[in-house]
């Protein structure tokens, strides 16, 4: 029989085992616990992590998607890192989803995209006609309102026009005159171009792509340099052109002879002083309103560039009828390859700032004349879109394309 002092050992020990036990177990436990908590937080760091990734991108993808844009686009935008730009300026049109999709856009044109539809593609042509429009003051929202609604050969003017503080008035007018004006005839209820206000001296008057109108003029000095008089046999008595012009005007001259097309030159280069006495006495015989629509103050005149002539057909009685002659209607559109072209033609007098006038030929080179003519431009235009000095160089638009190439490569006086 064990003692009683035994049995209490015996307990004791029994005790002290369970306890062991038992503290063995509580640190197993507790090992399990923080087991457990260690996986539920990196559980929670990766859902957070998940959150914080997908949980926005699914938001921009519905916004994208709201916007119009179709999944594929949709991840083009993503390669492309355009999303926040679309989102924050919620740019979306059928031709901008194209051009992304096809990644064929040029970035900094989002808003100028957005504008545009399918059947309203951007051409080359269009960005320099934006940034002349930037150049002349035009606000990038203003532009993009007239890339919205217009079509080229309608914004084209305003580069020749005055600033149109409310494009709005302007685009109104053109839209009203959608039936009947197109490429080669223009005309609107307003005036848009205050002549002979915001006068500019002529950029080069060295080079024969020199503009002059009623804006551009000349200084009442200015002669060319290398003026030659004319034979009879291409011009009336003592007429006269820049040599280059000159040696121009006689091979289409002798061109239209060879076809039996027979037309000279009836006045050509005119110093200041004799411009000054014919448009005084247009005004005196007509007032000034109608001398103004036919003939240029002076210093505003082409004739003065030496690089001008009015042609009269050998057949006809004088250059007042010459639209009317086989001469005009071989003149007018042969003209071009022979360096010439016709400088204010029927249709575009608001542009011009003078009626039609059949007879007056400007001599721009052939390269410049023969792209004048593809353009359906008046030169006003044409000079302003592609050859005019840029007034913010930091605007100026660089492009490989053909045409802008021509204004680099413009030819001067001396090397054409
Ligand atoms: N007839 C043209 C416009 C001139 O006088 O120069
Ligand atoms: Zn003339």
């Amino acid at each position: 029989m064990p003692t009683k002092k035994v049995i209490k050992k015996v307990n004791k020990k029994n005790k002290r085992h369970v306890q062991q036990v038992n503290n063995v177990h509580r640190r197993k436990r507790k090992r399990r616990r923080i087991k457990k908590s260690v996986l539920i937080g990196f559980i929670a760091i990766v859902v957070a992590i998940c959150a914080i990734i997908f949980v926005p991108r699914t938001i921009q993808n519905n916004k994208l998607k709201d916007l119009g844009y179709d999944s594929q686009t949709i991840k083009a935008i993503r390669e492309q890192k355009l999303q926040k730009e679309i989102i924050d300026n919620q740019y979306y049109s059928d031709y901008l989803a194209q051009e992304i999709l096809n990644d064929n856009l040029k970035e900094e044109y989002l808003d100028l995209y957005s504008v545009r539809t399918i059947e309203t593609p951007l051409e080359e042509k269009d960005f320099l006609l934006y940034h002349r429009l930037l150049d002349k003051g035009y606000s990038r929202q203003q532009a993009n309102n007239l890339f919205k609604q217009l079509k080229f050969y309608e914004i084209t003017p305003l580069l020749v026009f005055d600033y149109q503080v409310l494009e709005s008035t302007y685009i109104k007018d053109c839209l009203d005159h959608r039936d009947t004006n197109s490429e080669t005839h223009f005309e609107l209820t307003n005036d848009y171009y205050t002549e002979y206000e915001n006068t500019i001296a002529v950029d080069d008057p060295t080079s024969s792509a020199m503009l002059v109108n009623k804006t551009y003029y000349l200084s009442s000095d200015y002669v060319p340099t290398n003026i030659t008089e004319l034979s009879v046999v291409y011009a009336a008595a003592n007429v006269s052109l820049a040599q280059e012009a000159a040696d121009a005007f006689i091979a289409w001259v002798d061109a239209g002879m060879d076809l039996g097309i027979r037309f000279y030159a009836a006045s050509a280069y005119r110093p200041y002083s004799h411009q000054e006495e014919l448009y005084n006495d247009y005004i005196a015989s007509m007032g000034q309103e109608q001398a103004d629509a036919l003939s240029a103050r002076p210093g505003f005149s082409e004739h003065q560039t030496g690089l001008t002539v009015d042609l009269a057909s050998v057949n006809s009685n004088g250059i007042s009828e010459y639209k009317d002659t086989n001469e005009y209607t071989w003149t007018s559109t042969n003209c071009q390859d022979y360096g010439w072209i016709l400088r204010y033609p029927e249709g575009k007098t608001q542009i011009t700032g003078y009626d039609f006038e059949s007879w007056h030929y400007r001599y721009v080179g052939v390269e410049i004349a023969q792209a004048v003519v593809a353009s359906n431009l008046t030169y006003d235009e044409y000079y302003c879109l592609y050859l005019k000095p840029w007034n913010d160089q930091s605007l100026a638009y660089s492009t490989n394309t053909n045409q802008t190439t021509t204004e680099t490569t413009a030819p001067t006086t001396q090397d054409a």
